[in-house]
């Protein structure tokens, strides 16, 4: 059964599209069978991953109103091992039902029930906001990853998610994990990365995981071109720092599966 981690903290511009997106693309260059979902109703995985509305047959606001089955919604990708389903929420009118519909918590989870056994991994690309379609997502999650920007980052976000999570375990998901706090655009050797960093090492040392991110041009550059950076600069810094995370999150569920037999 696949492992469904949202990418998640309810701060816009920190990284969490970008993660979600090369995350993905690692992964299943990792040949592990992976499904990306695009639950920000703004669509932005669906601009870094080349899906123009023209290319959208369906997606995650069928699946809110049940208007097409969940396999309707799923698009093929350019990389083999990669399945993509897109937000098609295009206009206010929409989005103002769309936030409706998303009151009932376990919509999206019962969605993924009918296909998370085809994958090994179901990447949940959240909004910079809590509640509502992210109480979905988190509802339907087997772990939160927690992307945060190095240097400018806010303590009081990752407070907040992690009292967030505190209570979705209470009223809709016991068994929400945490994968981990993943550092992204890094600048090394930066007085101001160096101090944030020893604050929020202070407070959540056990959660921060082992690959960071570097701050690089190119991550936003290939989403210009509508693809995850793999496909654009393979050998790049940002490219090769996304593939260690793919391998990291990897081998920490190798070890928690191993645990768990
Ligand atoms: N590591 C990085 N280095 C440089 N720019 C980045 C990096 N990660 C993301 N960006 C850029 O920062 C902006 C916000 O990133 P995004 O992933 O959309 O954040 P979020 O989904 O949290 O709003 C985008 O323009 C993106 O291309
Ligand atoms: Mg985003």
């Amino acid at each position: 059964m696949g492992k469904v981690i949202s990418i998640c903290i309810s701060k816009g511009g920190v990284g969490k599209t970008t993660t979600a997106v090369n995350l993905a693309a690692s992964l299943s260059l990792s040949e592990k069978k992976t499904l990306l979902v695009d639950v920000d109703p703004y669509g932005s995985s669906a601009v870094a991953m080349g899906f123009t509305p023209d290319r959208i047959k369906g997606g995650i606001s069928d699946i809110f109103n049940f208007s097409k089955s969940v396999e309707y919604t799923i698009h093929n990708t350019e990389i083999p091992y990669l399945d993509f389903i897109p937000a098609n929420i295009n206009s206010i009118q929409n989005d103002e039902k769309f936030a409706k519909m998303t009151e009932n918590r376990v919509v999206l989870k019962n969605a993924l029930k009918d296909v998370r056994n085809k994958y090994d991994f179901v990447i949940l690309d959240c909004p910079p906001t809590l509640r509502g379609i992210t109480l979905n997502a988190l509802t339907a999650s087997d772990s939160v990853l927690i992307p945060v920007k190095s240097g400018h980052f806010s303590l009081e976000a990752v407070d907040k998610l992690f009292d967030y999570i505190s209570w979705v375990r209470e009223v809709s998901n016991p068994y929400l994990d945490i994968e981990g706090i993943l550092l992204t655009m890094y600048e090394q050797n930066s007085k101001v990365t160096e101090i944030s960093e020893r604050e929020l090492r202070l407070k959540y040392e056990g959660y921060l995981l082992n690959t960071t991110i570097p701050i690089t041009n190119l991550l936003n550059e290939a989403t210009f071109y509508g693809k995850p950076l793999c496909l654009y600069r393979i050998n790049s810094e940002g490219a090769l720092a996304y593939m260690d995370l793919a391998y990291e999150i990897i081998n920490k569920n190798k070890v928690t599966a191993n645990n768990q037999a």
